[in-house]
């Protein structure tokens, strides 16, 4: 059996400790149409489903992936309990009435009864274009938490003001907070790596592989690269492995994605080796000393940059 890791959420329910299949970034469709169905995607969850233990699928409706995804669901023989089905409404586009209404189409798409946790995919929520409020968004959540559709709930793109706005009305507490986080960007936006700590909101990372996403020609030079390399080779690991083990040893969920069976093999066993402080105190501070790299919500973020590479 493979040696998993699962954190406690502040509603005391358990998720896996790392997704290893984003459906998004290189899946992502801005939209389904007859032409763009994935099979390698349905090829790569369906894989994912085959190796032990409880297997973490990141979705979300604006990634325009359910059919892939409901799909490999259907022609798996893993039972739904050994299933992590992460899902987020868009915020970004219009497609849907709100939350409640995106949920269940999702749920009807992906075959399911419910989803193990369900996320708002940013705060940028305004009756105008959205048709209801920031507040608002947090109720339809909160409808669903308590119908028992999404088995936890959260946020993703948060700031500390966004939490604290939400705070202020929130029945139930936000589960997680995902945000894009890596060696190079530690904190996506202005403390919010230790407000999420300190209020028990569970952090997840997207790009925990942004580092080597965007490895220039001559990063093996590079101290950051130099150490990486040295503690993998240390562990008989990849460059790919140490990184995701250390934002899960920063107590943050890596959510992952490749189109190599290996690399989805290798997160899903992430767990059976360790690092020791020293490792993970110096990946953190090597890091830091590199300039920030941001790949998504630039337009929204960019601002933060100088202060996005403060610990
Ligand atoms: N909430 C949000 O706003 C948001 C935003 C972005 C993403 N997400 C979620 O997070 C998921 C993962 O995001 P991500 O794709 O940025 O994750 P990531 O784990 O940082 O990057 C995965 C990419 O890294 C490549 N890679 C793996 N090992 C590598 C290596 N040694 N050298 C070079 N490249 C390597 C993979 O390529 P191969 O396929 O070749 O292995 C894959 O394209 C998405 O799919 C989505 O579900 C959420």
């Amino acid at each position: 059996m493979v040696k998993q890791e699962f954190i406690k959420l502040n509603n005391g329910n358990e998720m896996p400790a790392i997704a290893i299949v984003g459906t998004g970034t290189k899946w992502f469709k801005n939209g389904e149409t007859e032409e763009n169905f994935t099979p390698e995607l349905v090829e790569q969850i369906k894989y994912a489903l085959t190796l032990p233990g409880v297997v973490h699928i990141d979705a979300a409706e604006f990634y325009s992936t359910y059919r892939e995804v409901g799909k490999a669901l259907e022609e798996s023989p893993k039972p739904r309990n050994e299933i992590f089905i992460t899902d987020k409404f868009c915020t970004q586009e219009k497609w849907t009435k709100n939350p409640v209404d995106s949920l269940e189409k999702a749920l009807a798409k992906l075959g399911l009864e419910y989803v193990d946790l369900y996320l708002l995919h940013s705060p940028f929520i305004t009756k105008e274009h959205n048709g209801f409020t920031f507040e608002e968004a947090w109720g339809y959540m909160e409808e669903l938490y308590q119908s028992g559709k999404a088995k936890n709930i959260g946020v993703s793109n948060y700031a500390v003001e966004d939490l604290e706005r939400l705070m202020k009305i929130a029945k139930v507490r936000p589960q997680v907070n995902q945000i894009e986080y890596n060696a190079f960007l530690q904190n996506q936006t202005p403390g919010i790596y230790k407000y999420c700590q300190e209020h028990d909101i569970q952090l997840e990372a997207y790009s925990p592989l942004g580092p080597l996403q965007k490895k220039p020609a001559d990063g093996d030079s590079q101290p950051f690269y130099q150490y990486v390399n040295k503690v993998a080779e240390n562990h008989g690991k990849t460059p790919g492995e140490v990184l995701l083990r250390w934002v899960s040893k920063r107590g943050v969920i890596p959510v992952t994605t490749s189109e190599k069976r290996e690399r989805t093999k290798q997160a899903q066993e992430i767990f059976e080796f360790d690092l020791t402080k020293e490792e993970v105190d110096e990946i953190t501070k090597l890091g830091l000393q590199h300039e920030t790299l941001r790949l998504y919500w630039t337009d929204e973020y960019n601002k933060f940059n100088a202060e996005s590479q403060k610990a």
